[in-house]
């Protein structure tokens, strides 16, 4: 079987048209790639479209304010990946003049770029033939070739990388590197591949040794940690109490409401009790007017459980006033906030009196 030859037929009789595909503009393959990251095409189509409008160059991207960034990430979750955009473009600003540099070794060390991306910006828009390896290309060659070391090893991503450089054409690498990530999400999927229908079936070890449900690999599962979150809707005077995240942890550089986070669960009865509410609150009359069922909310490798309470000050106490923000209530919306409290809004806004 000819691997590469029929993954380019496949790829020419499916071919999607998407904007990022008619472009050798690193900076847009860039873009589109870290979005694609974080999403699936449909979803990454309105990001990616929002944001070249935005930001048509890398310089204007460079030029505008994080916050501003972040705002117009919001729902793609995993933030670092859009402080790392922006921090990378005043890198290529600032070091190449606004010009990617043009090898992959050299995108390589930009932050945020890693093996894949890097490989992806180097043939779609300088025909580098490096393969392009995301979870899509590693299940294919996995599969194909019957490589069973895991894909999360460094070990087993190396065997992998070897495989595909050694097939990767030098006439049309971006071909190549495009077809695997579209063949990977289309027929080579990870549940209930279309074997009856694939080009490659002949000389595909997983499919010979019915082994297509055990291929890939995973090493063992992080662990997952489990965090309470308690957020605490303070409106008082047409403003809305805010903090912006700032530690080394989920969603730095988001705006939330006060929280007081546990490590176990905590009955609404008993959040009082807290040591912490003691502190936001000391001194003051507060009444909590309703507070919310649990709302679950799964990253990666952390899943939160969080609870909302709509609480009624008569005072401003000292403590949330020094160490929040105040924010009108029609300003609320140019804040960039985490998935978690925009979907419990979208929902429930009215009732925890934010609209
Ligand atoms: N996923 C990541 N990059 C992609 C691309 N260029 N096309 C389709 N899906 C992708």
């Amino acid at each position: 079987m000819d691997f590469t030859a029929n993954l380019l037929i496949w790829f020419k009789e499916n071919y999607r048209d998407l904007p990022w595909k008619n472009t050798t503009d690193p900076y847009k393959i860039w873009l589109s790639e870290i979005i694609l990251q974080q999403t699936r095409v449909a979803q990454g189509y309105t990001y990616y479209l929002r944001f070249v409008e935005k930001y048509p160059t890398v310089d204007t991207l460079a030029a505008a304010p994080l916050d501003e960034v972040l705002k117009l990430w919001q729902g793609l979750g995993y933030y670092s990946r859009a402080r790392n955009l922006h921090h990378t473009a005043q890198t290529v600003v600032q070091r190449y003049g606004g010009r990617f540099p043009a090898s992959y070794g050299a995108l390589r060390e930009l932050k945020g770029i890693g093996d894949y991306t890097a490989a992806a910006i180097a043939s779609f828009a300088f025909g580098e033939p490096v393969p392009a390896l995301d979870g899509n290309g590693y299940r294919i060659f996995a599969r194909v070739f019957g490589i069973d070391a895991p894909i999360d090893s460094s070990a087993g991503k190396k065997a992998l990388r070897e495989a595909a450089q050694s097939l990767i054409p030098c006439q049309c690498p971006a071909d190549f590197n495009q077809s695997l990530m579209d063949f990977g999400s289309m027929v080579c999927v990870p549940k209930n591949p279309d074997c009856a229908g694939c080009p490659l079936q002949e000389g595909c070890y997983a499919y010979a040794h019915k082994k297509v449900n055990m291929l890939p690999v995973k090493a063992r599962k992080a662990d997952v940690r489990v965090r309470y979150f308690h957020y605490l809707i303070v409106r008082h005077g047409g403003k809305i109490y805010l903090h912006q995240r700032t530690d080394n942890d989920i969603w730095k550089g988001l705006y939330e409401f006060p929280l007081i986070e546990t490590d176990a669960a905590v009955q609404p009865e008993n959040i009082t009790a807290q040591p912490a509410w003691q502190t936001l609150f000391s001194g003051t009359l507060v009444q909590i007017v309703r507070y919310s069922p649990l709302v679950k909310h799964q990253l990666t490798h952390q899943t939160l459980w969080a609870r909302f309470y709509l609480i009624q000050l008569h005072d401003v106490p000292q403590h949330l006033c020094n160490q929040y923000l105040a924010v009108p209530l029609k300003d609320f919306d140019r804040y960039g906030i985490p998935r978690l409290i925009d979907a419990f809004l979208e929902k429930n806004g009215e009732k925890f009196a934010v609209v």
